[in-house]
């Protein structure tokens, strides 16, 4: 088994700082040893088949970006980044485990849906991978084999409150999924808008000849990510399931999510870069069809009236406990264009999983979250909420050894043609400069990313089995 030495960085975890050496052998960490440690009187850098040199650099348990969708079939067309493309991307940001969702379609089998993403991620990933379920057919026999996912290794499912006659779940189905996570300990994970009313919004504003990409924000109001949260808390509240809301963004569904876990209930919430750092004003009302590149669900919401400040708060305070992207890429040519003259049309998703660790670094840059703050929203509080920790999202003996190599003195140019190996035809963030940069990223020992190069291979990563939610008592 190949050793390796990452020497002389400052490790930083979700707890604190301090300078280590890390040992590595084979795919596991073996050792956080004092720098300079001597093993039989050698320097121990010069026992060891690699060694990374990490000084004046953090070194930080990989990331792990719990929501993506490579390959999904949505609006229409498929998310145009498969498993191959998607993960070199993600290892390239320094995001060595993604979650992606399995998605169980009207009138399908959850086993079928579920073999099929397995065929389409297997001997395709650069980095680990796992799957939630997307049950988007709430019957008898999909609630029976919502029952046998942990047997799968799989201990989450998702539900939508919203896309009426796509994935749409009403209020008595998400009631009977909601009594199996309960008594099953799978984690319900929710997309929390009222879909109904959105569609009633669509079509006025339509008939109104209200056709931009501006108005997929004003259609998907606030209120209905909040009405669709809080009847969410309350099913949850009495069935006894813990409930995961999807991609936050609205400041007063936050509020929500903070008043149940005020109570003591299991309920969290994720949010995503583009709630951060977005907002309908300036990316969903960009003149002409160019809004279409920021077309996602939950939308994004008035910088006007301050969701992303209170996002950020919200991620400070914990009443929001991780990141995750929602990475759902669609094209400008050939698929965001289906919606030219009618909003509704648009594919709703954004391509992030290559900037999420440096978008999260910057929070860390400009003061609003601390340097272990970041390790915990990326990749501690992902791993622990979906059963990987342990394994992931921590650096210490018997870990995967899932590390990056981070350079705060580096600088990171967002944008085609300069840090873009997603499969898009444009950046949801281009021109997004970071002041810290991505230097070397190992994927269960073994260097993928370094010197600016791609050095893994597809097939690199494996599924992971997970443990359920460790959160919960
Ligand atoms: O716009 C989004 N979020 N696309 C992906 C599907 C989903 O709802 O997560
Ligand atoms: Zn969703
Ligand atoms: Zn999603």
């Amino acid at each position: 088994m190949a050793t390796t030495l990452i020497t002389g960085g400052t490790v930083v975890s979700a707890t604190g700082r301090g300078a280590a050496d890390i040992l590595v052998d084979g795919e596991r960490i073996v050792a956080l040893l004092e720098p300079g440690t001597t093993a039989l009187g050698a320097n121990l850098a010069e026992t060891v088949d690699t060694v990374v040199d990490a000084t004046g650099k953090y070194v930080i348990p990989g990331g792990i970006d719990a929501h993506t969708h490579m390959s999904m079939p949505f609006g229409g067309t498929t998310a145009s980044d498969d498993f191959e493309s998607g993960t070199r991307a993600a290892a390239w940001g320094g995001t060595t485990t993604i979650i992606d969702f399995a998605v169980q379609k009207f009138g399908e089998r959850v086993q079928d849906s579920l073999d099929t993403w397995h065929k389409m991620a297997s001997g395709q990933c650069a980095v680990d991978y796992s799957f939630h379920q997307i049950i988007g057919d709430v019957n008898d026999e999909s609630l029976a084999a919502l029952r046998r996912l942990p047997d799968e290794g799989i201990t989450s499912f998702k539900l939508f409150m919203a896309y009426p006659g796509v994935f749409y779940s009403d209020d008595a189905q998400i009631l009977r999924a909601m009594q199996i996570g309960a008594n099953t300990g799978l984690l319900t994970m929710m997309h929390a808008e009222n879909g109904p009313a959105i569609d009633v919004l669509v079509e006025q504003l339509l008939a109104e000849g209200k056709t931009d990409p501006y108005y997929h924000g004003i259609a998907r109001a606030w209120q209905l990510e909040e009405e669709a949260t809080h009847r969410a808390i309350m099913l949850a509240d009495l069935t006894g399931a813990p409930l995961y809301v999807v991609h936050v963004s609205a400041k007063q569904a936050v509020a929500q999510l903070a008043a149940a876990r005020d109570r003591g209930r299991n309920v969290f919430g994720e949010t995503c870069p583009q709630y951060l750092y977005l907002s309908l004003e300036d990316n969903l009302g960009a003149p002409g069809f160019e809004g279409a590149k920021w077309v996602c669900s939950t939308p994004l919401r008035s910088r006007r009236e301050e969701h992303q400040d209170q996002v950020w708060q919200a991620l400070r305070t914990n009443d929001l406990q991780m990141v995750s992207t929602d990475h759902c890429p669609f094209c400008m040519k050939g698929q965001k264009d289906m919606g030219i003259g009618d909003f509704s049309k648009i594919p709703n998703g954004i391509g992030t999983v290559e900037h999420r660790m440096d978008l999260m670094y910057q929070g860390v840059v400009e003061g609003r979250i601390t340097l272990e703050r970041w390790v915990e929203i990326t990749s501690t509080t992902p791993a622990r909420m979906f059963g990987l920790y342990g394994r992931k999202g921590v650096l210490a003996p018997g870990a995967d050894a899932d590390i990056v190599v981070y350079d705060p003195d580096g600088h990171t140019s967002i944008g085609l043609g300069k840090t873009h190996h997603m499969n898009m035809d444009h950046s949801a963030w281009e021109g997004y400069e970071i002041d810290g940069r991505v230097d070397t990223v190992l994927s269960r020992g073994k260097v993928v990313v370094a010197e600016g190069e791609y050095r893994g291979r597809k097939g690199d990563g494996q599924f992971v089995r997970r443990d359920p939610c460790q959160y919960l008592i």
